[in-house]
């Protein structure tokens, strides 16, 4: 009997931008101090992509091209590339048309989505289903963020919290069952209230009052947030396991969204998972929205061995939350 499709990863890439934001530096734009945002968040740093012109699909390309250059294939063998971004370059054409341009995937079609700091779980879901359909053998799957580009430097409450970066992967059908087992995946739109940005949509388009206001940056009720945050993802995590009859221990590895590191270490001990297994670089980059989880996959893939159970978690604006297993693919040599 032949084996079903599933969706292994078969490459990842990544890129962060050069340019460091440091606490000490935040110390000096706005009232907050090193201290209060390590304790708080677990961050010392995130990284700023600077320079005129430079926008999200910046991010994404070089994240792309090195997955290709790992995998040994052309730009032109994407048949079909998703960027999970809410820092779109523009409202519309959609940044995967712009990155498929700027890296000559001329045989590729693709689209954005938009699920905030779930979103690259949300694309995954979606990439992984092109390729179980067997329609398509070479999917690319994008986390991107300029988050500097709607961070607002004088709010204190939000600004020290997000960084800009990148972090893609390939999608490819196998039949040993590696790849995308399985993704629990939720939406509750009226968590939109806590974290969204006001202006610049239909609803509000852009005007002198809208700017005057600061209304085109993201607002977060952070403690509200954090609430539902901190119970959402470590529910989900817990939920996708037990459907799958498994247990922390199964897991090798837990790639969690980068938004706090109280969250992140309450969705680990939930799943009874020790700090070892556990992904962390919000330290370095701070929370990047879609790209937390790829870069996460992007530094530990060395780490990453041939039958790992992996479990990626995440919970964002939206709301939108969820979690993957993902039976890793391949060894890096
Ligand atoms: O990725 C998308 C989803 N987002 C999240 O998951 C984020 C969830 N929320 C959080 O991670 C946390 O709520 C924050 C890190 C945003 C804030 O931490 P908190 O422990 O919830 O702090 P808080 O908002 O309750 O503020 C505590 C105190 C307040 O002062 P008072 O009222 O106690 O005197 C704030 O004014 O800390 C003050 N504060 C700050 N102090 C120094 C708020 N921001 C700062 C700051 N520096 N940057």
């Amino acid at each position: 009997m032949n084996q079903p499709i599933t969706a292994a990863i078969t490459a990842v890439g990544g890129y962060v931008p050069e340019d460091r934001l440091t606490n000490f530096d935040l110390e000096k734009m706005v009232d907050t101090n090193d201290e209060w945002i390590r304790t708080r968040t677990g961050i010392s740093e995130r990284r700023i992509l600077k320079g005129e012109g430079k926008a999200t699909s910046d991010l994404a390309v070089p994240a792309v091209l090195e997955l290709c250059k790992k995998r040994g294939i052309q730009p032109t063998d994407i048949e079909c590339l998703i960027v999970a971004t809410v820092t779109p370059d523009m409202v519309f054409p959609a940044t995967a048309n712009i990155v498929c341009d700027k890296i000559g995937a001329s045989n590729a079609w693709g689209f954005d989505l938009s699920a905030a700091c779930s979103g690259f779980l949300f694309a995954v879901a979606t990439g992984a289903s092109f390729i179980e359909s067997g329609r398509y053998k070479k999917v690319v799957v994008v986390g991107a963020d300029k988050m500097s580009a709607i961070v607002d430097y004088t709010d204190r409450n939000t600004c020290i919290l997000f960084g800009d970066g990148a972090g893609a992967i390939l999608l490819e059908p196998n039949t040993e069952g590696y790849g995308v087992l399985d993704s629990l995946l939720k939406t509750d739109g009226s968590g939109r209230n806590y974290l969204h940005m006001k202006a610049g949509g239909s609803l509000k388009p852009a005007s002198m009052e809208t700017v005057t206001k600061r209304e085109h940056f993201a607002y977060q009720e952070g403690q509200s947030v954090f609430k539902f945050a901190v119970k959402g993802m470590a529910d989900v995590t817990a939920e996708l396991l037990q459907r799958n009859h498994l247990t922390g221990d199964d897991i090798a590895w837990l790639a969690p969204h980068q938004a706090n590191l109280r969250i992140i270490d309450a969705t680990a001990n939930r799943i009874g998972l020790p700090k070892e297994k556990v992904m962390i670089n919000i330290n370095r980059y701070g929370n990047t929205t879609a790209a937390t989880i790829p870069l996460c996959l992007w530094e530990w893939e060395k780490q990453l061995h041939k039958g790992d159970l992996v479990a990626m978690a995440a919970f964002g604006g939206g709301f939108t939350w969820g979690a993957s297993l993902v039976k890793w693919a391949y060894d890096t040599k």
